[in-house]
């Protein structure tokens, strides 16, 4: 493993940690998390070079956006393309053969919905690397999971104070196990290089948001399927450490209203799940279709003013 490699950004952890990886089998395990993780960031790094090549500064001033906030996109931008060279220089050195960027279509027209469209990215990104983190083998590359993590919830956090939305509006992230965290950047991916590394996540059927964002927990959000789903399902609502599966308020063909939990708040996933996983942890086995993303305005904040010392 040669040290040049991991010159790129400041990454001078990831010389002594890779160097120090365990040579045994349960490393495939972590390579594949490793290449999802790089697949996620391909993704985000196009995303936001699409972005600032599309939108100018002045586009972002006559939004109602600052000089600075510009600036801190041309950050996002930069973080996204470290992200990718480190983990591509990880793969390389456990001897695997980095995925390549995609062809991607996002679905960004004006300043207003690419902030969207990256604040639901970046949350899903957080999201990804939480649920991803129980799969990781090695404590060295769950450091550098985390580290990256950290960063994804910088950028989650900056653009929903854009958006006007509470940036931290649950004291929980929110887990997402790959097959769901797949399923959404499925949605955004035309092509993929014929060499890229088969993952082995399947995309599940789309689940989409009929109602505008965000909504109120507690009142019902109407959905889309992309097919009119069985007579039986459960609509299951994923937010921080929460999971809770409710009855669909009602159906009508592919459209399905339901009411998420009040006292959940910020970016919620959706899905229509054959089984009810409430209190438990969110189960690929029963998924159906989705997720949805939700956006849910947190209730007031609490808190006890007694303490004193
Ligand atoms: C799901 O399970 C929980 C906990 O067992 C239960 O309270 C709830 O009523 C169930 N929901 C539905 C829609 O059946
Ligand atoms: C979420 O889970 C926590 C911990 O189990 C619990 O205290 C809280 O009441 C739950 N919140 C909701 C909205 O279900």
């Amino acid at each position: 493993m040669k040290y040049s490699i991991f010159t790129l950004g400041s990454v001078a952890i990831m010389a002594s940690t890779v160097s120090s990886l365990p040579v045994v089998k349960k490393q495939d395990i972590d390579l594949v998390v490793l290449q999802f993780a790089l697949t996620l960031e391909h993704l985000e790094n196009v995303f936001y070079k699409k972005a600032l090549a599309r939108f100018s500064e002045i586009e972002f001033l006559a939004a109602g956006h600052s000089f600075e906030y510009y600036n801190n996109l041309k950050y996002i931008a930069h973080d996204e393309e470290a992200h990718v060279k480190l983990l591509t220089a990880g793969i390389t050195a456990a001897g695997g053969t980095p995925v390549e960027a995609c062809t991607y279509n996002f679905p960004m027209t004006n300043v207003q919905s690419f902030i969207s469209l990256s604040s639901m990215l970046e949350g899903v990104g957080t999201s990804a690397y939480l649920g991803g983190a129980p799969l990781i083998t090695s404590k060295d590359y769950l450091t550098i999971a985390g580290s990256i993590l950290v960063t994804e919830a910088l950028h989650t956090s900056m653009q929903r104070q854009a958006l006007h939305r509470v940036p931290a509006a649950n004291p929980y992230g929110t887990p997402l196990t790959p097959t769901p965290v797949y399923s959404l950047a499925a949605t955004f991916i035309e092509s993929c290089p014929s060499g890229n590394m088969a993952l082995g996540f399947r995309a599940y059927p789309s689940f989409t948001t009929v109602s505008s964002m965000p909504a109120y927990a507690g009142r019902a959000i109407q959905f889309s399927a992309v097919s009119v789903p069985p007579a039986s399902f459960f609509v299951t609502f994923v937010n921080g450490l929460n999971v809770t599966s409710v009855a669909p308020e009602r159906t009508s063909g592919k459209n399905v209203w339901a009411v998420p939990p009040v006292g959940f708040g910020g970016q919620t996933y959706a899905l229509i799940t054959t089984t009810n996983m409430t209190g438990g942890s969110f189960s690929d086995s029963g998924l159906l279709y989705g997720p949805a993303v939700v956006d849910l305005i947190p209730g007031s904040p609490t808190f006890d003013r007694s303490y004193q010392k």
